[in-house]
């Protein structure tokens, strides 16, 4: 797929206040600094269109981004950043959840990963949360870069054994950088078979 349009349409903390056309709509999560808002910008090819920031916590609302005037893109919060407050994080993470279990046409979550990263118990808990509830997601391993190719197919190589000691099967896995462009084209193409399926508008 080409991405010919992409625009921002509106940020909420609520996710009842969040756009009610029935559009497919896939979002970004994982935790804070993992990439999230560079892999859209990557991905839509505008370099500016979410805000990024070297310094984790960046993100602290939903954001609707309207692609192709046919489908959405949402960036969300990060999660697991200690140097918040108690309060501010569990808001966060009331923001994050309701919006997660929340949306129908969410047809599917990227949870993000840094490649250079063994598996996190954050992360780990964070996807058998999702399991839990149904919720389905891709993994998204990013910041490929910054390793070499071995050590970028070693990490990831380990991560899926691990996987595979809580989970009967893995899930898509994507592996990018938002530097390089490395796998624009393969996350593109997922979201463009997932968009032939109907959109989903209530909870079955
Ligand atoms: P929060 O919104 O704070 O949760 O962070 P985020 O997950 O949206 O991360 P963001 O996209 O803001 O990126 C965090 C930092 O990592 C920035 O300094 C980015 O430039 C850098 N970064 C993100 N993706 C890549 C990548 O693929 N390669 C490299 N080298 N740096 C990256
Ligand atoms: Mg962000």
């Amino acid at each position: 797929m080409q991405v010919t349009s992409a625009k921002f349409k509106v940020s909420n903390t609520d996710v009842a206040k969040c756009p009610t056309d029935a559009m497919h709509e896939y979002a970004f999560i994982g935790r804070s600094n993992v990439g999230k808002s560079s892999l859209i910008n990557m991905l839509t090819g505008k370099r500016k269109l979410a805000m990024t920031s070297a310094t984790p916590g960046k993100t602290t609302l939903i954001n609707h981004f309207i692609i192709n005037d046919s489908w959405y893109i949402v960036d969300l919060p990060g999660y697991g950043y200690a140097q918040r407050s108690k309060s501010e994080r569990e808001k966060l993470e009331r923001i994050i959840s309701s919006y997660i279990l929340g949306r129908p046409q969410m047809t599917s979550l990227f949870v993000l990963v840094d490649s250079r990263h063994k598996p996190q118990k954050i992360d780990m808990e964070f996807m058998e949360w999702l399991g839990e509830n149904g919720v389905p997601f891709a993994i998204v391993f990013t910041k490929l870069d910054k390793l070499s190719r071995t050590a970028g197919v070693a990490n990831i190589e380990a991560y899926k054994k691990e996987l595979l000691e809580h989970w009967e099967e893995l899930p898509p896995i994507f592996i990018t950088s938002s530097e390089t462009g490395q796998g624009r084209q393969e996350l593109l193409d997922y979201i463009e078979e997932l968009n032939q399926l109907p959109v989903q508008t209530e909870f079955s």
